[in-house]
This record gives C-alpha cells, sequence and structure tokens, in this order.
C-alpha cells in the first residue's frame, strides 16, 4: 500500500487586519469578551481582488515550490471552501488554470471539516496507487458572507488560504489513519440559506438569507463532544494511543472549545497547536493554515505523530493522524527545489499575463463589435430618411394609379 506524505506547504493570509477593537466600533462588543469568549485578537480581511482563487493559488504555490514540484506534475487538485468565488465554476478550475495545472480539480464542501476530508480523499486515491501529486487547499473568504451586523457571528471569522501537497511514498508516513463523520440533523445550526431550496430574490436579500447564521451554543455543545471522540477514534485507528501523539491540531474556532477537546482527550495544552488568536476561525483554511504554521514554528519533527481534528457545517466532524515525514525526500529533489521554485513563478506570472491579456482582447473585440453595431444602426437609419421622401412619392403615384 502507498502512503500521502506531506512533501510541500503554504499558506496565505491577507494583509488587511482587523482587531476586537475595531470590531467593537462597528457592533456592540468589547475586545474582553471576544478574547474571554473565543480566545480571538485579530483576524485577516480579503482585500479588494482577493478571492478564493487568488488565496488558493498564493499557498499552492509556495507548497509546490517547497516540495520541488511544477504545477504540471500534480495529478490532481482538490480545493475545501464554503465560500468559492461563484456557485459556478467551481474555484477548483480556476485555481487549476491559474497554476497552469493539467490536471482534474474539483471542489468539497465540508464545511470547516473540508480540509482533513480533502485529506482523506488524497490519501484514498494515493493509497490505491492511482495519483501520485495530489494539491490539497483549504481556502475562506468567509467575510464576504458574514452579516458584520450580527456581533454573535460576525467576531468569529477570518480569511485566509492554507495548502498541501500530498505525494505517494511505500513507507509509513503521512495519513496513517482518517475518521470522517456527518450529522445532517444538525444542519440548521449553522448555515448559508440560500441555494436550490431557497433562490435569493430581493426580499430574502433584504431579510438577510444570504449571511451566514449560527446558533452559537448548539455548535459549541455538539464540538466539544465530537472533537475528542474523532480524535481518539483516529488515533485508535493508527493502532497508537494517546500517547504516541505529539501535537493536536484541531480545528481554530474557538479556544474554550479546543480546550475542553484536549480536557476530554486528557492531552496537556503544550501538545496541542494554537493560532486562533492571529486568524480567528477559518473554516475550511483554519487546519491547513495551523498546520504550516506548526511546521514554521519547529512543532513538526521528523517522526512525530500529528492528529488533526475538525468540525463543522453539515453538521461535520473529521480527524487524521500524520506521521511526519518529510526528510526522505530525495536529496536530488531538494537540490532543485529552487530551480523549480523559479519555473513555477516564471510559469504563474505568464499564466496571468496570458489571462489578462485574453481579457483585454476579449474586451477591444467586444468594443469593436458594439462600435460596428452602432455604426451599421447609423448607416441603416440614414438610408431610411434618405429613402423616406422617394416612399412617400412611390406610394403617391401608386394611390393616384389605383384611383385613375
Ligand atoms: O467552525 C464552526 C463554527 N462555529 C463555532 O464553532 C461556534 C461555536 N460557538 C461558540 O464559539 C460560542 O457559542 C460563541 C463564541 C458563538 C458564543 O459564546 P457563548 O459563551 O456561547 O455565548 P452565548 O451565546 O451563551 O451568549 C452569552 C451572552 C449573550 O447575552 P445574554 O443573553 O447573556 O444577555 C449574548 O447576547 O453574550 C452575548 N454576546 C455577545 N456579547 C458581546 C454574543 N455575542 C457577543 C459579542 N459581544 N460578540
Amino acid at each position: 500500500m502507498k502512503y500521502g506524505r506531506i512533501v510541500g506547504w503554504g499558506k496565505y493570509a491577507p494583509a488587511r487586519v482587523l482587531t476586537n477593537d475595531d470590531l467593537a466600533r462597528m457592533v456592540d462588543t468589547s475586545d474582553e469578551w471576544i478574547v474571554a469568549r473565543t480566545g480571538i485578537r485579530r483576524r485577516h480581511m480579503a482585500g479588494e481582488g482577493e478571492t478564493t482563487a487568488t488565496m488558493s493559488v498564493e499557498a499552492s504555490r509556495a507548497a509546490l515550490a517547497r516540495a520541488g514540484l511544477l504545477p504540471q506534475d500534480l495529478d490532481l487538485i482538490i480545493l475545501a471552501t464554503t465560500s468559492p468565488d461563484y456557485f459556478v465554476p467551481p474555484a477548483s478550475s480556476m485555481v487549476q488554470d491559474m497554476l497552469g495545472a493539467k490536471c482534474g480539480a474539483f471542489q468539497l464542501q465540508a464545511g470547516c471539516t473540508g480540509f482533513v476530508y480533502g485529506l482523506a480523499t488524497a490519501q484514498a486515491f494515493i493509497s490505491t496507487g492511482l495519483h501520485k501529486n495530489i494539491l490539497v487547499i483549504g481556502t475562506e473568504t468567509i467575510s464576504r458572507n458574514v452579516d458584520w451586523q450580527d456581533r454573535e457571528t460576525c467576531v468569529l471569522f477570518g480569511d485566509g488560504a492554507g495548502a498541501v501537497v500530498v505525494q505517494a511514498c511505500d513507507e509509513p508516513t503521512g495519513v496513517l489513519s482518517f475518521v470522517l463523520g456527518s450529522d445532517g440533523s444538525g444542519a440548521q445550526h449553522l448555515r448559508v440559506g440560500i441555494g436550490a431550496r431557497e433562490v435569493i430574490t430581493p426580499e430574502v436579500i433584504a431579510g438577510g438569507g444570504h449571511f451566514l447564521r449560527m446558533n452559537g451554543r448548539e455548535v459549541f455543545k455538539f464540538a466539544t463532544h465530537v472533537m475528542g471522540h474523532a480524535a481518539a477514534e483516529a488515533i485508535s485507528q493508527a493502532g497508537m494511543t494517546l500517547s504516541d501523539v505529539d501535537l493536536l491540531i484541531p480545528h481554530q474556532a474557538n479556544l474554550r472549545i479546543i480546550e475542553l477537546a484536549a480536557r476530554h482527550l486528557g492531552l496537556p495544552m503544550d501538545k496541542v497547536f494554537v493560532n486562533i488568536q492571529e486568524y480567528g476561525n477559518t473554516s475550511a483554511a483554519s487546519i491547513p493554515i495551523a498546520l504550516v504554521e506548526a511546521i514554521e514554528q519547529g512543532r513538526c519533527k521528523e517522526g512525530d505523530t500529528l492528529c488533526l481534528v475538525g468540525f463543522g457545517a453539515g453538521l461535520t466532524w473529521a480527524a487524521a493522524v500524520v506521521r511526519w515525514g518529510v526528510s526522505e525526500r530525495p536529496f536530488a529533489m531538494s537540490l532543485f527545489a529552487p530551480i523549480a521554485r523559479a519555473r513555477t513563478q516564471a510559469g504563474v506570472t505568464l499564466r496571468t499575463a496570458q489571462t489578462v491579456a485574453g481579457m483585454q482582447v476579449t474586451m477591444a473585440r467586444h468594443q469593436l463589435q458594439k462600435r460596428a453595431g452602432k455604426a451599421v444602426e447609423v448607416a441603416k437609419s440614414a438610408a431610411s430618411a434618405a429613402l423616406l421622401p422617394l416612399y412617400t412619392r412611390v406610394d403617391k403615384w401608386h394611390t393616384r394609379d389605383k384611383r385613375e
């Protein structure tokens, strides 16, 4: 059996930051309340031109460069998100095109749990030998679906992206086990109420039906219960016990939920990664951003056992046990990494230039067509105006002839 080892990783956080004090100027809240109830201090907000597709591309470019791979080396792209650029097309295909990859791509929606679902899917493709290199991304531009007048939700969320390259290998490293769960009977607790069931109408928009709505207390209860259970199940499936776990990387929704889950598992907080203070809840991007930061801070060492665990809309939950092991990457590959990085960068720049040029050509063509259309209309009316006296005269003759 093949294992899916994580050989590349990258994250992207928009430069724009919204602090708790900023929020206190917008809604009836305070820094003290937000910190005490959630642990959040700041969150990053997508700026103009930043979307799920563009942020995914940034995180993916970093992950590919770290893996020493080119976009063309990818066999599949999985993008977990609840806030794609459009309903249709899937943002995953936009990312595939912007990267210049030549492979299948699909979008996955499992709420905040999406990234772990994506990792499990990648592992399934790899373990069967179908694919070798899979890009798994978790990205959200959730700020665009948030009601900025609803203090119960707007203080919680942030935007960002995280991506990993999962590569087939023979050694038991990478994803060792995973658990996926869903309980749709709790769907109403976390939802954006538009779609085929409730189409967008001016009335729906006026009632704020297009915003993310949440029953915080219910989600809190569900989360504290499910996080510990899912993690324990994945650990046991990997043939391990809790003492084998070096680092728990939980979904960053609320520090109190994380602490309760750790207590439930009997895991000390120094074995739990927390970065909620900086990003808030970035939904499907939260676990990959946390993973990347844990790696950057040297908290994932060769041979370490990580447990990723999340929950979210659906309601869904998922956990995966990952054995960290990157250094078995062929030495030659790391030598070529800077070259691959430069090629990736050049490829992306070229691709962006092509897209911009393509858009400009299309716009110019439309303008020409518009102008040509107008010229034809003007010529037609001029011709009609010129011919009108003639028509009138012919009509008069005709009427006179008939009378005679
Ligand atoms: O990724 C998954 C998505 N969501 C989650 O994981 C969210 C899970 N739930 C939570 O994290 C928590 O339930 C919240 C952070 C949303 C709320 O914390 P809580 O401790 O459960 O507060 P609460 O809902 O019980 O509300 C307590 C009070 C209420 O006032 P009253 O009724 O006691 O007078 C709220 O109106 O706090 C009030 N409140 C606020 N006050 C200041 C609610 N939001 C705010 C706010 N600022 N932003």
